[in-house]
């Protein structure tokens, strides 16, 4: 079974455990998504309600077009800025050094914040720079390594990188990237890109955890969550969690954003995370960066 390095140390049975990037910034082992969660009331109460119930770390994107609720659900929570771990992400069209420099700027102008605590590269092969994303990606990513280097994000990321899109990164990159954000659940766990991941001590965050509500209809894994007095929803995580990868599980229902954090007093068998292992394909495969249509 595959084991993170990531999880050397890490005391699972915490509801605070973090992971330690490669230069140290500590991050909580679960993140709130807020990927489709609307401007306003939406993305307000969910991410304080979130907050209320114990998430520390919020993931959100410039795409999300939910910065700014998010950022006065943060202010409004009371709770210290340096206990939350926040992410937002770099969109599309931001081709340039000074275009990531800016959109930098009004990401963290929305957010209501003066740093984040990790910024990201959301896709590697834009529509908009096909054809010139190698260039791309390294103009971007030289801009967050100086905003790195002056305090304004705490660490780098990138998402939706393949082994090919790491590999010519690496090439130009000053600062290794600390996180690839990917797809990442029981139908489809990107071994190779995992592989590559470890090797270069960049952590997996698994997004759309729960198959964005697809893992729900599974059969074999209402019978495990049976088995452990869990729901599916805590099984799927909890399995994310023994890999050593860092699930994102996004909800709007008050009921599931608390469920979705009762993680921390049970772990999986081996042979259940083993059946889990062997659903690839059940909902669905990662969406290839290279041909998606935006
Ligand atoms: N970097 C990228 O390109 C990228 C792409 C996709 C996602 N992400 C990140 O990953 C996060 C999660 O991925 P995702 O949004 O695709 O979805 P997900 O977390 O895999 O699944 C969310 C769906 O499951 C439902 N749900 C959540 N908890 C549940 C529970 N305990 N029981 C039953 N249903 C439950 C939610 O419904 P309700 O909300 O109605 O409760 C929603 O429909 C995103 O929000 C985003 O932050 C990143």
């Amino acid at each position: 079974m595959f084991k993170s390095k990531f999880l050397k140390g890490v005391d699972l049975s915490y509801k605070h455990a973090v992971y330690t990037l490669s230069n140290g910034v500590k991050i909580p082992v679960v993140g709130f998504g807020t990927w489709q969660v609307k401007d306003g009331n939406e993305a307000y109460l969910s991410v304080m309600e979130a907050l209320k119930v114990g998430y520390r770390h919020i993931d959100t994107a410039e795409a999300y077009r939910n910065e700014e609720s998010v950022g006065r659900a943060i202010k409004d929570s009371g709770i210290p800025r340096e206990e939350l771990f926040i992410t937002t992400k770099l969109w599309n069209q931001h081709g340039t050094y000074e275009e990531a420099k800016e959109a930098l700027e009004n990401s963290l102008k929305r957010l209501g914040l003066n740093y984040v605590d990790l910024y990201i590269i959301h896709w590697p092969h834009p529509l908009a720079h096909r054809g010139n994303s190698t260039k791309r990606n390294s103009e971007v990513y030289r801009a967050m390594e100086d905003a790195y280097l002056e305090g304004k994000i705490r660490s780098i990321g990138v998402s939706n990188f393949k082994v090919h899109h790491l590999e010519d990164l690496l090439k130009t990159a000053r600062i290794k990237p600390m996180v690839n954000q990917i797809f990442v659940n029981p139908s489809d766990q990107q071994k190779d890109v995992v592989e590559f991941n470890e090797k270069h001590d960049i952590l997996t965050e698994a997004y759309s955890p729960l198959g964005t509500g697809k893992i729900f209809g599974v059969t074999q894994l209402e019978e495990i969550a049976n088995k452990y007095n869990k729901t599916i929803g805590q099984v799927v995580l909890r399995w994310s969690l023994d890999h050593g990868y860092l699930p994102l599980p996004k909800s709007v229902t008050p009921s599931r954003i608390k469920e979705n954090l009762g993680l921390f007093d049970f772990k999986l068998d081996a042979l259940d995370i083993e059946i889990i292992d062997n659903l690839y394909g059940a909902f669905g495969l990662a969406l290839d960066p290279d041909t998606a249509d935006f």
